[in-house]
């Protein structure tokens, strides 16, 4: 695929190129995309699992960031860098409370894993309204809408450096946003969609703006009287005593400091009038599986993105670790889409896509929509793997399955079963870089009940046609890193 302009700056946004753009992911465990920053902005060593690109002046803070399942819960705290914003952190921004909410999040979001776009991938800081509006317009005139695509959502950077120095609050970037939120939610509302937005459950969001910590009910309050449906709560610039290091009280991760800075604002969310869906942004820290759904609607189970396959295969891997965890309400955040970023093949974004949905991960698209061709808008639109993804009466995604017929493990699994209202489903991912035939005994297949010699009929989800019956296996020839995707019924 040819770069355009647009996508080479989505490219760089990511830190899928060369050089990292500001604040984007620049080295950590399993971290596979630029190691150094572009000029003005230097890699800044955070944690073993995460370096970030900050200006190349910027002064210290506490973060601590996790990239991998294999963190135990522990979230060591760790110096790292960043901008310091100019608000003053309050003492009551630091100091631990004396009791904690328990209220869970609201029941009238949430149910599914949320369906849209996010603006970070592509624009990092450099968001705008006329960016999310355009996201917005391209849902309507791209189909999205029609496939089911609702969350337009605002990532870090739309926010003045101090909060109002009279009501605290958190006040939108007047050149970034001429209207304010509320006017940019209002024209998203006007098209039939959502709009969601970003804060930090630190003293400074992780590219230096205001953090909510100390604030969750002035910052809930704001959120939902410009209309915001949807927050995603990041978790740089946590103050010392607000970290995890070693095991919390009663070895349950929901009493962590971690887990309580995030039920603070559980709380104020739900005191509010209209539901907002929590996005936990935790990357995997504190073992947040274990109580994300006590806490939030989902949550984020890795360190950032990249456009690379090595992303993909790895956050899959961890993810399958944890499925235990996904149903209604609670959902693995295997991180935003990268379809239309980098250079990945066609097949690897077939497998990105059909992965995120089969897995029951949030699909927040991380691209400028107007530059997908007419095969991508089809792979994110493929309405069988967004039934699956968007199936009202079963909330399980798919696991991974032994099949007798692999000559051995890989990672992450290849074969992968799971039920729908219309059946039993498999997927199958070659990992291999070459062609490879795949091979599915339906003896093997979890949820078929199959006898060894029984037929069954063999439908392809991604074109939406029947592919014949079959006695005992089905077999198909699989491109490098493409994902198969077939229902599976009883002649
Ligand atoms: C990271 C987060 C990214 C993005 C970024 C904004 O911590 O994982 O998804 O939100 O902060 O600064």
């Amino acid at each position: 695929m040819k770069l355009s302009t647009p996508l080479l700056l989505s490219a760089l946004a990511s830190g899928a190129s060369a050089q990292g753009g500001p604040y984007s992911q620049c080295g950590g465990t399993g971290w596979t995309g630029a190691t150094t920053c572009q000029s003005g902005w230097t890699c800044i060593y955070s944690n073993p699992y995460y370096s970030q690109c900050l200006p190349s002046t910027s002064s210290s803070s506490t973060s601590s960031k996790a990239s991998s399942s294999s963190q135990s819960g522990s979230s060591s705290s760790s110096t790292s860098s960043s901008t310091s914003s100019t608000k003053t952190s309050s003492a009551s921004s630091t100091a631990t409370p004396s009791s904690t909410p328990t209220v869970g999040p609201s029941r009238l979001t949430g149910k599914l894993p949320a369906l849209g776009w996010n603006g970070w991938n592509a624009y990092g800081c450099a968001i705008s309204a006329d960016k999310v509006l355009a996201a917005a317009n391209s849902f309507v005139s791209l189909g999205l809408q029609d496939a089911g695509y609702q969350y337009v959502n605002i990532d870090d950077c739309w926010a003045e450096q101090a909060r109002d120095s009279t009501t605290n609050s958190i006040v939108p970037d007047p050149t970034k946003f001429p209207n304010g939120i509320s006017g940019l939610a209002a024209q998203v509302h006007a098209l039939g969609l959502k709009i969601g937005i970003y804060g930090d459950a630190g003293t400074a969001t992780c590219s230096g703006f205001p953090g909510s910590l100390g604030y969750e009910n002035v910052d809930a309050a704001s959120f939902a009287s410009w209309g915001i449906d949807y927050l995603k709560y990041d978790n740089c610039n946590v103050p010392s005593n607000w970290t995890d290091s070693g095991n919390p009280p009663g070895g349950d991760w929901y009493n962590s400091n971690s887990a309580i800075r995030y039920r603070q604002m559980t709380a104020a969310l739900v005191a509010q009038s209209q539901p907002i869906q929590y996005n936990l942004c935790i990357w995997g820290n504190a073992n947040v599986w274990q109580w994300g759904a006590r806490v939030g609607h989902s949550w984020r189970m890795s360190g950032d993105s990249s456009a690379t396959w090595s992303y993909i295969t790895s956050i899959i891997n961890t993810n399958v670790q944890y499925l235990d965890a996904v149903n209604f309400f609670a959902h693995n955040d295997m991180d935003m889409m990268e379809i239309g970023n980098g250079a990945l093949t066609l097949a690897e974004q077939r497998t990105h896509f059909a992965a995120w949905a089969f897995l029951k991960s949030p699909i927040l698209l991380g691209t400028d929509l107007s530059q997908l061709n007419s095969t991508q808008i089809s792979i994110i639109t493929n309405s069988e793997l967004l039934a699956f993804h968007q199936d009202p009466n079963i909330g399980t995604p798919a696991n991974p399955f032994t099949s007798s017929t692999s000559s051995g493990t890989t990672t992450p699994p290849e074969f992968y079963a799971g039920a729908s209202s219309k059946g039993i489903h498999v997927f199958v991912i070659n990992t291999a870089g070459s062609t490879a035939t795949k091979t599915m005994k339906f003896v093997d297949v979890p949820g078929l009940n199959a006898t060894s010699s029984q037929s069954f009929k063999v439908h392809d989800m991604w074109s939406s046609s029947d592919l014949g019956t079959f006695t005992t296996s089905y077999g198909v020839s699989v491109g490098a890193h493409d994902t198969v995707a077939v229902l599976v019924t009883p002649v």
